[in-house]
């Protein structure tokens, strides 16, 4: 086990770092902001609230009468785009960069505040004459260019939310996703670049969208300038539409509880949640913990998540954090190792990063290049590192401590989740002295905990459930169309209190160190899937009887998808084509990134006598254990033909 720290691991961990002198003199949040949330907890978000241009003040800051659905900042109303964009320019702010754009070929942009203004306010008007209205879903599919912010921040202008889909995503799963949101409006690209090659974005939404005829227009960005097919009464061209177009739009208020997007994220079964988070509270939370876990300084920062803006982590500190605080971004459309594996190293030299926030699968890839790569930049513009995503090992922490930041800057490992909206649990780098693998402890304002299967606080040192006891304001306020799984999954293990699905332990000294899911989700390379999601794909070829599908450790990716499939009696001959076939389908069925490591063909799945899979032995094969108890299987001799194939293969 190298990623996951064990218990025995953590409660050796004895390196702590307290934050450079020179560094808490000069930060943002200072260690009394724990004490003014801790006597007014609301009285401390109404003052974060402060960050945001209301363009009606809120009455009430939290309405948690309606439980588990929270109303944060009620009777406020505001413009999440105009909070991002235009108040900056009103404020002669205009000329500050926003963002440093990097393609993956080398082409770059360079993005002002007042160049975003025109570019969100020609888009929404080229939606509005789409006929795109507030409250209408759109569905945005691209690669990490500019046009993808334009666009997100054209829908926020109209009160229209986006769903985001991941641009390795499969068609079939824009086409669930598109259907389940009710979508009738796509934004899209020919194709972004990536590994070196153009790759194809349009040919997958044509795919999809022959099953969603309800999709009236996809609008089409030219980024490669590849082939595409045209369907002329559907398809448009971005540059057609949006460039004519008036570069002045007018934002309208919209109420502080009015949805901002949709992001689907895995849960236990195969259908993905549609997270919705709303404006108001969402705003201030990414806006408040960009300033106080990332210490902006927006007149000198340059700010860089390396992430996808396909992905929560991308939403809020790539778009919506750093634009509500004006600061300047690195976008950069690329993978690490294009044209070389000194890419990242290359950028933070070329436009100063000063903070890095990216995650530990990266970090481990890093290491296994080796240092002397990063030591060929110049790094000394970094200030300040982040990890998120994962369990960040010790080892992997140290290594980015000194190979990236030169032993000199704080590292803050942030704890959050898609239905989080920003960061909950993670140090304050001005502030808290840091652990190692730990996210340290809940921010001012979070009132986190880990709980036994009574619901009570475990003694420090032993593990439990990662628990937030109060609601937060960039909290989720349901899963689309589906209010009855929101509840049962975040609220119906104790009362009142939202479940993360994380298992985690305080240590004696009161830090959090979470250890990695407690359901079948998995986390590979930091993304979410759930192992129902990859059997449905199994099972949907016409070879396979049965699959589970579990997640085993992996020195790189976290975890690594490992599945056992049984095949039909009419495909038994079996062999390595039957393997990568089944790799191959599960790919274009969900993506790339759900590609198992590995699929063996078993005689059998280990089942309970009520029929449920147990995993956990499967977890135990794949993980190269001596098996657990097979005690309450129905058949107990299954595990041995199993580990006899296994041996044998
Ligand atoms: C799951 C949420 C939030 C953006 C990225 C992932 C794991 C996330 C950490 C961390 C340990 C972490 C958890 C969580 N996770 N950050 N710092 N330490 N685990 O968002 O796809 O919604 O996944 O990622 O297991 O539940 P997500």
């Amino acid at each position: 086990m190298t990623n996951s720290p064990t218990i025995e691991e953590l409660s050796h961990e004895d390196r702590i770092f307290p934050p450079p002198e020179e560094f808490a003199a000069q930060a943002n949040a200072k260690a009394d902001e724990y004490d003014k949330a801790a006597a007014d907890r609301l009285g401390y978000w109404a003052e974060q609230a402060k960050r945001i241009t209301w363009d009606t003040p809120f009455d009430t800051v939290l309405d948690w009468s309606d439980k588990p659905t929270a109303q944060w900042f009620v009777g406020g109303k505001l413009n999440a785009a105009y909070n991002c964009v235009d108040r900056h320019v009103e404020n002669g702010l205009g000329d500050r960069v926003a963002y440093y754009f990097e393609g993956e070929s080398g082409d770059t942009r360079t993005i002002t505040y007042a160049d975003l203004l025109r570019e969100v306010s020609k888009a929404a008007n080229a939606l509005t004459e789409l006929g795109v209205k507030t409250g209408d879903r759109v569905a945005i599919y691209m690669p990490m260019i500019p046009e993808t912010v334009f666009a997100m921040l054209a829908c926020a202008r109209l009160g229209a939310p986006h769903t985001v889909i991941f641009g390795g995503f499969s068609s079939s799963a824009i086409a669930d996703r598109v259907k389940d949101c009710g979508v009738e409006f796509v934004i899209t690209a020919d194709g972004g670049y990536r590994k070196g090659k153009p790759s194809g974005l349009k040919s997958v939404v044509d795919e999809a969208m022959e099953d969603c005829p309800e999709v009236r227009n996809v609008l089409v960005v030219r980024r490669t300038g590849q082939d595409i097919d045209w369907n002329d009464d559907r398809d448009l061209w971005w540059h057609d539409v949006v460039d004519r177009q008036s570069e002045t739009h007018t934002p309208e208020a919209f109420d502080s509880e009015h949805p901002l997007y949709i992001m689907y994220s895995s849960g236990t079964t195969g259908k993905p949640k549609g997270i919705l988070h709303t404006t108001g509270g969402y705003l201030v939370g990414t806006s408040f913990t960009h300033w106080a876990v990332f210490d902006i300084k927006p007149e000198t920062d340059v700010y860089w998540t390396a992430a996808d803006i396909g992905w929560v982590t991308g939403h809020s500190y790539i778009v919506y954090g750093p634009l509500a605080n004006g600061a300047t971004s690195v976008l950069y459309e690329g993978t690490p190792d294009t044209p070389h594996r000194g890419r990242w190293w290359e950028i933070v030299e070329k436009y100063k990063v000063s903070i890095l926030y990216c995650a530990p699968t990266a970090i481990r890839q890093f290491m296994k290049w080796g240092r002397d790569i990063p030591a060929k930049f110049d790094l000394n513009s970094l200030r300040l590192l982040g990890s998120v995503g994962e369990p960040i090992n010790p080892e992997a922490w140290m290594w980015y401590r000194e190979h990236i930041g030169g032993n000199r800057c704080p590292v803050v490992d942030t704890w959050w989740q898609t239905e989080n909206g920003s960061i909950l649990i993670s140090p304050l780098p001005g502030v808290t002295a840091t652990k190692p693998g730990s996210a340290m402890r809940p921010l001012p304002g979070i009132v986190a905990d880990v709980f036994d299967d009574e619901g009570n606080s475990v003694e420090p040192g032993n593990g439990g459930y990662l628990v937030v006891k109060e609601p937060w304001p960039s909290m989720l306020r349901t899963l689309w169309g589906d209010e009855e799984r929101f509840q049962k999954t975040y609220w119906s293990q104790y009362p009142e209190v939202y479940f993360a699905g994380d298992g985690a332990k305080i240590d004696r000294d009161g830090d959090f160190w979470v250890l990695g899911r407690v359901d079948d989700v998995l986390n590979v390379s930091g993304h979410r899937m759930s192992t129902a999601e990859i059997e449905s794909a199994l099972v949907a070829h016409p070879k396979v009887a049965e699959a589970a599908v579990v997640g085993a450790q992996d020195e790189m990716t976290g975890q690594a998808i490992e599945a056992f499939v049984i095949l039909r009696e009419s495909a038994a001959d079996g062999g390595d084509d039957v393997v990568a076939e089944l790799r191959n389908h599960v790919r274009s069925a969900i993506g790339p990134i759900a590609t198992p490591r590995s699929i063996m063909l078993v005689p059998d799945l280990p089942k309970t006598r009520s029929g449920k899979i147990m995993r956990r032995l499967l977890k135990d094969v794949a993980e190269k254990r001596e098996v657990g108890d097979v005690t309450t299987l129905a058949d107990s001799s299954v595990m041995d033909l199993i580990q006899k194939g296994v041996s044998e293969s």
